[in-house]
């Protein structure tokens, strides 16, 4: 397994991810611990995009339970349909938050952060997870973001 990561120094956001997504398909390949590696994609988003915060919220008893994440201390649990992760989980799909002052019941968990994207990771047809980035600028996220970390998604539920 790869010790270290390599960065792309670039300021397209569009190399980062091309050079980011692959290490991470390297770095669970022959892992199928799901907290060991949601720990380690949650580390190389971080460090390869300098989210302000980037982590998982685990789907359990109906409700979103804070999981692997890198980044200032965050809510412990969001309830189903609650904030932008809970309206994820029950819409089961993406959501894009330019500026998270307009989007109705946001949670707050910091309040630097300003723009938010949240993805779910299904299994059996379930959403399982989310993942939760958050920007400390507005409108911080666009399509580029959504499909490579759709793609990220899509890896994640091999091992769900
Ligand atoms: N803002 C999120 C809550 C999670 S934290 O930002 C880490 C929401 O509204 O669901």
């Amino acid at each position: 397994m790869a010790e270290e990561l390599i960065i792309s120094t670039s300021t397209a956001k569009e190399e980062r991810y091309a050079t980011l997504v692959p290490q991470i398909q390297f770095l669970i390949e022959g892992e199928t611990d799901v907290v060991a590696n949601l720990s380690n994609i949650a580390a190389a988003l971080k460090q390869t995009m300098d989210f302000f915060w980037v982590g998982f919220y685990l789907v359990k008893d109906n409700q979103l339970v804070l999981g692997p994440f890198q980044g200032p201390i965050a809510c412990t649990r969001i309830q189903y349909g609650k904030g932008v992760c809970g309206a994820s989980l029950k819409e089961k799909k993406v959501i894009l938050v330019p500026d998270v002052e307009e989007f109705p019941g946001h949670i707050a968990c910091s309040s630097a952060s300003k723009s938010e994207i949240v993805l779910p990771a299904f299994k059996n047809g379930e959403v399982a997870l989310v993942l939760d980035v958050d920007s400390d600028k507005l409108n911080d996220f666009d399509a580029v973001d959504k499909k490579e970390l759709g793609s990220l998604m899509r890896l994640i539920e091999r091992f769900l």
